[in-house]
């Protein structure tokens, strides 16, 4: 969401934009923040140490300079002007989606599936259905065994943050799209896959949750534009 669905907004009618991709203000200022909530993930699955603390650490103060130079207040500025509150849900949608995938994952397949069986189950996710991008092997075979499976939406796609999950124990990586800073010299090391969802599917699977409940229980008409499927 950004200043033409401000606009669209304000066309509709509509009294609130809630936006899942940070658009400006403290949403972007404060991303790398993000990174917390891996500690909390490795912590859940048995795997954090103070290496891996530490290494978070210096990832996280790698990504805060990120964005400096950006326009924070371009997006913002038209929501005061128009006088539609815009809020921004990021991670919060992220682990719901991930949570989604977990169970999916935990319920449906075992150590000794394939990375095939995986795929189908992941192709049947509505969302994923109605998305133009299918599920893809970004690593990894057909004919694979899935090994412990993680699923991880809730950062953007890094291979830096992917391997330190690979060298304590995860085999399969379930993501929404190839991380940018893919090194192919990783396409040698066994036991490692990385399965893409989708990015916008991936996305929806966590906001269909949120607007759904939003809309059964609380009575508020949810109109779905750009690029929530
Ligand atoms: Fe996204």
């Amino acid at each position: 969401m950004a200043s033409p669905e401000l606009l669209l907004a304000s066309h509709l009618g509509a009294d609130c934009v809630i936006g899942h991709h940070p658009a400006g203000g403290c949403a972007i200022k404060n991303m790398h923040k993000d990174l917390d909530y891996q500690i909390e993930k490795f912590d859940k699955i048995g795997m954090l140490t103070p290496a891996i603390v530490d290494k978070l650490k210096k990832l996280k103060e790698h990504r805060k300079e990120e964005h400096y130079g950006f326009n924070y207040y371009r997006v913002t500025s038209f929501s005061e002007q128009l006088d539609i509150p815009f809020m921004n849900l990021h991670t919060t949608i992220d682990i719901i989606t991930e949570n989604y995938i977990a169970d999916l994952i935990a319920n449906n397949i075992e150590r000794d599936d394939s990375i095939d069986e995986l795929m189908c189950l992941l192709s049947k996710i509505k969302e994923i259905e109605r998305s133009i991008e299918n599920p893809r092997i970004v690593f990894g075979n057909k004919a694979d065994k899935v090994g412990k499976v993680l699923p991880i939406f809730t950062h953007t796609p890094d291979i830096d943050l992917f391997n330190l999950y690979f060298r304590n124990g995860v085999n399969t990586i379930i993501c929404m799209y190839p991380p940018k800073n893919i090194d192919v010299s990783c396409l040698d090391e066994v036991d490692k896959r990385i399965i893409g969802i989708g990015h916008m599917g991936g996305d929806s699977i966590g906001m269909n949750i949120l607007l759904n409940k939003l809309s059964n229980e609380y009575n508020v008409k949810v109109t779905r534009v750009s690029g929530l499927l």
